[in-house]
């Protein structure tokens, strides 16, 4: 019996003493953070793809390449999971895109006319890549460049940060603008962006994220059905090249009055001249109660069909509300799906568009040695 009773301790004090060892390969099965390979570009450059995973197994990919968010993963009411996001599959997708699918735009999102501004008395020239006007930072924006990538994961959350320097002159910008974004998903379900970005010499800046969202997942038809409310009682009218006007007018009585929650499609063929300029909704709205850059509710999009629920928060005063006006079904996107009209939405918190050459607009100007932050926050949920 004493015999028994001693093999059994010789056996189990080892198998105790293994246990830690056990659960931490466990672990390394399923961290809350891998990073793999997602591809080359064409000079042989490897970029990579962060999955970052939280404790509800909701996952966000990202890639170095354009800091773009490549897929979100987030459970409906019954907990099944979607990608909500449209992308592509593999880097080549990236590589070609014309949408912005995920991607971090700069250096200055959304539009500036006629591809020039003023700064201290001087004119910069940019590469105009919209009719007129420069779109997303010019023809090679930060979507288009490959990003240093650092895994910045801590015990309660799953972190990378990308850094990219923009050299003096690039796109026809002033400034070595040196930028750092942080993408950081929380047990919360919410997926936090921090901008930050500092130059050598007085410039302008305005960085945005462009993820596409269809909260019944992505390739799953239009988003007509799926309901806004933007905490945004002013936008900004813009003209047919979709350049503000410079006035910031009411949404009352409009069909942009988006201050009570309303489906996308419920007004967005009604006889208004702005939507008929924008093609549906492409304007940038006013966030109300924010002009101390305190983070605050923007957005709030809610899908009936799946119960997801994205809340967007946002230290920004504007949010640029897109509905895939121009998505026509021509590109394949992720297991092939040709993404239709209207088959996403994007709600791009941002500085106002055109900001540079409109003094009525709060400044984008960053001084040399100063820095530029900025937060939004993505927070899904259900209902
Ligand atoms: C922004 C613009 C749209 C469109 C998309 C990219 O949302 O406001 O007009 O250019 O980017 O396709």
């Amino acid at each position: 019996m004493k015999r028994i009773a001693l093999y059994c301790q010789l056996l189990i004090f080892p198998l105790a003493l293994c246990l830690p060892f056990v659960f931490a390969q466990h672990g390394k099965t399923d961290p809350r953070m891998q990073k793999q390979s997602f591809g080359k570009l064409p000079d042989g450059t490897q970029a990579d793809l962060y999955i970052l995973r939280n404790k509800n197994g909701m996952e966000v990919d990202i890639t170095n390449y354009g800091a773009d968010v490549v897929s979100i993963k987030v459970p409906d009411r019954h907990g099944k999971i979607e990608d909500v996001a449209l992308g592509y599959d593999n880097l080549e997708g990236y590589i070609h895109d014309k949408a912005y699918f995920g991607a971090t735009v700069g250096r200055y999102a959304n539009r500036i006319a006629h591809g020039s501004f003023k700064l201290h008395g001087r004119v910069y020239t940019l590469p105009k890549n919209n009719g007129d006007n420069t779109l997303h930072g010019g023809t090679s924006g930060f979507n288009k460049r490959l990003w240093k990538a650092e895994d910045v994961s801590t015990p309660e959350a799953a972190a990378v940060q990308m850094s990219y320097l923009s050299k003096n002159g690039d796109q026809g910008f002033p400034g070595n603008l040196s930028v750092n974004v942080r993408f950081t998903l929380a047990d919360d379900n919410s997926l936090k962006i921090e901008y930050a970005a500092t130059t050598d010499k007085d410039t302008v800046v305005n960085l945005t994220n462009h993820s596409y969202f269809n909260l019944a997942g992505q390739g799953k038809g239009d988003i007509l059905g799926q309901e806004l409310q933007l905490h945004a009682s002013r936008f900004t009218p813009v003209n047919a090249n979709l350049i503000p006007t410079g006035q910031i007018s009411p949404v009352k009585g409009t069909p942009l009055d988006f201050t009570r929650s309303t489906a996308i499609g419920a007004r967005i063929n009604a006889d208004f001249e702005q939507l008929k300029l924008g093609h549906g909704y492409d304007h940038n709205f006013v966030i109300d109660g924010n002009p101390m850059r305190k983070m605050a509710l923007a957005a709030r999009a809610y899908d009936p069909g799946s119960g997801r629920v994205l809340e967007i928060w946002t230290t920004q005063p504007g949010i640029q509300f897109y509905s895939g006006n121009f998505l026509d079904g021509t590109v394949a996107g992720k297991g092939g799906v040709k993404y239709g009209r209207r088959s996403a939405f994007a709600l791009e918190t941002q500085h106002f568009p055109d900001s540079p050459n409109q003094p009525n607009f709060p400044t984008t100007e960053l001084k040399a040695g100063r820095w530029f932050r900025s937060t939004t926050v993505y927070k899904f949920s259900t209902q």
